[in-house]
């Protein structure tokens, strides 16, 4: 779809007007198709939105930069964070969609920038599923998150987000207010079946009662 939005994106609309939106945020080197079908499986009926990140790192998309692996460009990501939610609220206005309504779907570098959603806009999503995420940012103050809910997964032998990174980064939440869930995946990096299962059961919990 055409970027006039600001992100080139792929959208569907949900089932029903009372559906929610799923923001899909893709992982490094990834782009806005990559997620489609996670969302088809974890959240059938629920509308897709779903942005390709606007930062190349040699070549590959990322929603923001950073300066090497793990330590983010602050600047950057504060800038993107808020063209982020800019394009939120455009693509809710645009597509008539209820901006209330709009649960964040990240892996990896898209769950980091989800997570910076969730501490320097808060209001943008009703909720966010976050597959490997780390602490992207310590706003001070914090963000009033007022029972936001989040689900967490992450994976005890993941190289690029240390175990402690992903604990702190639910302190952080919940220290803001939001009712945040953690699974943690005996693997790595890579997402599996068992992150899907454990993020349905999550969903179906929350959101299809
Ligand atoms: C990031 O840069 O957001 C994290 O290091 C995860 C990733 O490799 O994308």
């Amino acid at each position: 779809m055409a970027d006039d939005l600001g992100f080139e994106h792929v959208f569907r609309a949900p089932a029903s007007a009372h559906a929610p939106t799923l923001l899909l945020l893709h992982g490094t080197g990834g782009n806005e198709h990559d997620l489609v079908p996670l969302a088809d499986t974890l959240a059938p009926g629920a509308g897709v939105l779903s942005p390709r990140g606007k930062v190349l790192e040699r070549g590959m998309p990322r929603f923001f930069r950073r300066l090497s692996e793990g330590v983010f460009d602050l600047d950057d990501l504060r800038i993107r964070t808020h063209e982020l939610a800019a394009f939120v609220a455009a693509a809710a206005t645009h597509y008539g969609l209820d901006p209330k309504g709009i649960v964040a779907v990240g892996f990896s570098n898209g769950a980091n920038i989800a997570a910076s959603t969730l501490l320097l806009e808060p209001g943008v999503l009703a909720g966010a599923i976050l597959f490997r995420a780390m602490v992207p940012i310590v706003p001070d103050p914090l963000p009033a998150l007022g029972g936001t809910p989040v689900f967490m997964s992450n994976g005890r032998t993941d190289s690029l987000i240390p175990a402690a990174e992903a604990d702190r980064l639910a302190v952080l939440l919940r220290q803001a207010g939001a009712i945040v869930d953690i699974e943690w995946q005996p693997g790595g990096h890579q997402l599996t079946r068992q992150d899907l299962a454990q993020a349905q059961t999550w969903w179906l919990g929350r959101w299809s009662a």
